[in-house]
């Protein structure tokens, strides 16, 4: 297909049409050009397809019946790629039988507060995790030839003042943090689409914010699909498009007129326009052109939702063995979430699931289980009598199974959370059932974190998160040790909101909030802190145990360019199959930088029979060593030496070793007039030019002396000068420094150091 002839073919009405939707689902057709209408839909986890009129962002009005897989917060612990790479197959073929072109998602924002009410929706706090995982599904999912929509781009952390507030980062914790994950899904999967956010990054909105949109999606990573709106995240239409933005949704014309007004008095150059234009063009015929026949069976794709959630249920706590539960014991179910369990989150996401299963409805399969409601899932309340039932049935219990969880109203789309607690009613029935003196396990369906006040004092605790509409049997299979649980939070739970690291400044004020604690997110900020956490990053117990031995790394050194493969034998040292998940961790050893104590660079599965012990085998590459320094505006990891960890998770380090960096360029001073003079006697490059040249002018300073009293001299008076202040006190010229800032330019720019560098970034 000849997209730029066709594109030539068009008239301007028609390509300014282009680059708005048809309705809240759809792009236009051409009919004179036969060019055809295609539909998107969310997304992620599960199809929320609309029908004619209706349509809606925020999952109010009906959509088709579909199945509602687990939500990204409880997928990322599985740490599984293939499992992401088959759920996004088993979503594709579904969008293909539903004539869907575009599932709209991954949502990989990093989870930078607990309080985010859309948590439920995103990967993690770590964006190697999360760009990992996202890559997966947008693989799965363009194997079957429809595309995805990674979202929000960028920096879109909370929901307080999404559509207008701005979220001031630095770049270097924009790089490293909340870009990051984009950059990982778009090098190796290229999504077909991308989507901007609402909000502003820096005080320009996403939407016309032509740095991100051109300079980093494009230029630096090689995006090569189209920039679609997040559902009215569009500010000034033309300014979009001069900046990226090729498709407004949901459609409407009001936009239409403004582009062609823009054309015709020249504002907007026609050939921005028709870029545009065809890169929406591209992707709409790459779907159409690969449209497959598909059916699929519900049934088989709830089967795989259950599977799906057994991967990704956490065990956070497993005292005296109280999990499993045997089918000989008496059990009490207490909590309205047995019943109906909280599987998925509120907003954009919500799927009509086509079926649910509670835990509750498949008791008589499993054991002997008494049931007692509790509490009102719905909401807080103090019903006595609730309690009492509750009190009850839990007394003639051997073991009490409480289902807990955050109620619908607590989290969702659209407005963030204020506190971190369940609902008070949940958290005293739990302290009450404690009196029992019997083993408590509580099981937890929520979005994001919870204090738990009862966690020293209950026996289990499993985290469901929100596990799609199978969570139920996949509970249950857990809870009866028929599947051994397997997930590792993708997450930290912090004791108490307050030790958050962004807690002082989320959400902001005044539609500014400022990420004042930079790269210090999550786990990076705790571990660093040495801050005690409810549970770290990376944790989950399993019914077995593993033991990891014979750490090697095959190379003694790391140079820009090279790979290398790190591998650690896993053993299970118990007494039941389980699979394990190994994490890498590496340690910046150079003190050349303000960093985390270590960041999660590698991690892998291994499922093993009691006994058995597999290789696993992670890779590194130079950046997983390095941090964005934003003055040389490139990725920067210094000479010397580095820690790699194997952990369990990231407070439970099992194995190190050392790994050496070399070859790396040299940190540069950025050049300019107000480069310090200490700076450029510390670079190899530029301290002979200085010495050189600028001697006569620095001797002033001591009166003229020898040149032993100047190295002093230099060391203790004139290190913090800037260039530019030799015109002040050493009688310099304007011209003078000017030449001298071309001079040390150039030096820098031709340095053999540096070309070594640039070669492999
Ligand atoms: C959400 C997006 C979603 C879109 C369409 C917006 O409110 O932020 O994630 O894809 O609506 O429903």
């Amino acid at each position: 297909m000849d997209i730029k002839n066709l594109v030539s073919k068009m008239t301007l009405e028609e390509k300014a049409a282009m680059c708005s939707g048809a309705d809240f689902w759809h792009t236009k057709k051409v009919e004179r050009l036969d060019i055809p209408s295609v539909q998107v839909s969310d997304g992620p986890h599960g199809l929320r397809t609309q029908g004619e009129g209706g349509g809606d962002h925020l999952g109010l009005n009906a959509a088709i019946e579909a199945v509602c897989f687990p939500a990204a917060c409880a997928t990322a612990c599985s740490f599984d790629r293939e499992m992401m790479y088959d759920m996004g197959v088993t979503l594709a073929k579904e969008c293909q039988a539903e004539n869907v072109s575009v599932l709209l998602g991954p949502a990989v924002n990093i989870k930078r507060s607990p309080l985010c009410g859309r948590n439920f929706e995103y990967i993690s706090e770590d964006p190697y995790v999360a760009g990992e995982l996202s890559a997966a599904y947008i693989q799965g999912v363009q194997s079957q030839n429809v595309g995805t929509s990674i979202k929000h781009f960028a920096v879109n952390n909370q929901e307080h003042e999404r559509m207008s507030g701005s979220s001031n980062v630095d770049e270097r914790t924009l790089r490293e943090i909340y870009l990051s994950a984009f950059e990982t899904a778009i090098k190796k999967a290229q999504p077909w689409t991308v989507m901007c956010s609402y909000n502003r990054v820096n005080g320009v909105y996403a939407s016309e914010n032509s740095w991100l949109l051109t300079k980093v999606l494009r230029e630096e990573w090689g995006f090569d699909g189209f920039v679609v709106s997040d559902w009215g995240a569009v500010n000034d239409r033309v300014e979009g498009i001069i900046a990226g933005l090729e498709l407004e949704m949901p459609g409407g014309c009001w936009n239409d007129k403004k582009i062609i007004e823009a054309v015709q008095d020249g504002t907007l150059k026609e050939e921005r326009l028709d870029r545009a234009v065809e890169r929406i063009l591209n992707i709409i015929y790459r779907y159409v052109n690969n449209k497959k026949e598909e059916v699929f069976d519900r049934e088989a794709d709830h089967r795989k939702a259950e599977k799906i959630a057994e991967k990704s249920i956490v065990l956070l706590k497993n005292d005296g063995q109280a999990l499993p539960l045997s089918s000989e014991e008496k059990v009490a179910f207490i909590g309205g979430f047995a019943e109906e369990p909280r599987y998925q989150g509120g907003g954009s996401s919500h799927i009509n699931s086509h079926k649910v299963t509670s835990a509750l409805s498949l008791a008589g399969e499993y054991g002997c289980i008494q049931y007692a409601e509790g509490f009102l899932a719905e909401e807080d309340q103090t019903d006595e009598q609730l309690f009492s039932q509750a009190m009850e049935t839990a007394e003639n219990a051997d073991k009490i199974v409480v289902f807990a969880g955050l109620p619908d109203s607590f989290e969702s789309e659209g407005y963030d959370r204020v506190h971190m607690h369940l609902p008070d009613c949940q958290n005293r029935l739990i302290e009450r059932l404690l009196t029992l003196g019997k083993p408590v396990i509580v099981v937890l369906h929520n979005g994001s974190p919870v204090e738990m006040p009862w966690a020293k004092e209950v026996q289990g605790i499993l985290e469901a998160y929100l596990g799609g509409e199978a969570v139920g049997k996949a509970e249950m299979e857990i809870l009866y040790g028929k599947v051994n649980p397997s997930g590792k939070l993708a997450e930290s739970f912090p004791r108490r909101l307050e030790d958050n690291p962004s807690f002082l400044n989320f959400p902001g004020t005044d539609k500014q909030v400022n990420y004042a604690e930079g790269v210090f997110v999550g786990y990076r900020y705790y571990d660093t802190k040495k801050m005690d956490v409810l549970f770290p990053f990376g944790h989950g117990l399993s019914y077995t145990t593993f033991a990891y031995s014979n750490l090697k790394i095959n190379k003694e050194t790391c140079r820009p360019g090279d790979t290398i493969k790190i591998s650690v034998d896993v053993t299970n040292s118990g007494q039941r199959e389980g699979r394990e998940i190994v994490q890498l961790y590496v340690s910046d050893k150079t003190g050349t930088a303000i960093r985390p104590i270590h960041e999660l660079k590698g991690f892998s599965t291994a499922v093993l029979k009691p006994g058995e012990t597999k290789t696993v085998t992670m890779e590194l590459d130079y950046r997983s060593f390095a941090w964005y320094d934003v003055g040389q505006k490139d990725w920067y990891a210094a000479n010397g030496v580095y820690e790699i960890g194997i952990g369990k998770s990231s407070r439970d380090i099992v194995l190190e070793g050392k790994i050496n960096i070399e070859g790396s360029r040299e940190k540069f001073p950025v050049i300019d007039r107000n480069v310090m003079i200490g700076d450029l006697l510390a670079c190899p490059i530029t301290a002979g030019y200085v010495k050189g040249n600028l001697t006569k002018y620095l001797q002033k300073f001591s009166g003229g002396s020898e040149a032993s009293e100047f190295d002093l001299l230099i060391e203790n008076m004139i290190k913090y000068m800037p260039l530019r202040s030799l015109r002040s006190f050493a009688g310099m010229t304007n011209e003078q420094v000017d030449a001298i800032v071309a001079d040390l330019e150039k030096l820098i720019n031709t340095s053999e150091t540096n070309r070594v560098f640039s070669i492999f970034y």
